[in-house]
């Protein structure tokens, strides 16, 4: 499983975060006003993974401080919890132009940096915000629509899969609900994930069902 995770205690953080923040690696640095590395707490045990820095992240080197981070920070609050409580991460570090999709190329020249984040959390939950993140994580080309509503194991986090909180801004109906309640339902997984007791005992990676294994039991 390529995105397993390697050993927390052998990530220096601040190396990677220095690295990210003069990365030259993918088209995306020209165009930057900075580099959006993370916000929240990275020694938290619950990790939000989003698509790409948008307009104002990209202003404030912050990610979800627009709309859509409003929107997350009120539902974070109905189950309790707050920026202090969880990292919030993106697939990519820098805003694509115009907001478009981050490219194949571009996911693959930020991967290490989302990985060591992952890697130096060793999160208990991994929240996955819309197509791009689950795809990462899961790592299969499954849709959010189809992806949410179970849970994953990978390698110890337990992956919740949900909408994208612009998708909740959106508005609509998606698999016969609307992204804001599919949002509301996946996060009182995360709460109860949460409000277990931690693990005893750490189950070694070979041990578990790989997300991409449990997709391929739809
Ligand atoms: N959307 C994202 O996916 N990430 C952000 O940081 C902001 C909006």
């Amino acid at each position: 499983m390529p995105n397993a995770p390697s050993t927390p205690a052998l990530i220096d953080i601040d190396v990677v975060r220095a690295a990210a923040l003069s990365c030259t690696k993918c088209r995306l640095a020209a165009g930057r006003t900075q580099v959006v590395w993370a916000a929240g707490n990275l020694e938290a045990d619950l990790l939000f993974i989003g698509e790409a820095p948008g307009f104002h992240e990209d202003r404030e080197g912050e990610p979800f401080v627009g709309a859509a981070g409003q929107l997350l920070d009120k539902l974070l609050g109905e189950i309790g919890l707050d920026r202090t409580k969880a990292a919030i991460v993106n697939v990519i570090k820098c805003r694509p132009p115009s907001n478009r999709d981050p490219q194949e190329d571009e996911i693959d020249a930020c991967r290490p940096y989302l990985q060591a984040q992952i890697d130096h959390m060793a999160p208990r939950v991994i929240v996955t915000l819309g197509n791009f993140a689950t795809r990462f994580i899961l790592e299969s080309s499954v849709g959010i629509t189809r992806a949410r509503g179970r849970k994953y194991r990978r390698g110890e986090a337990t992956v919740v899969p949900t909408f994208h909180p612009a998708a909740a801004l959106r508005g609509g109906r998606f698999g016969g609900i609307s992204p804001i309640d599919a949002i509301r339902q996946d996060f009182r997984v995360v709460r109860a994930v949460l409000d277990e007791p931690p693990p005893q005992s750490r189950h070694p990676v070979e041990e578990v069902v790989a997300a991409s294994e449990q997709l391929d039991l739809f």
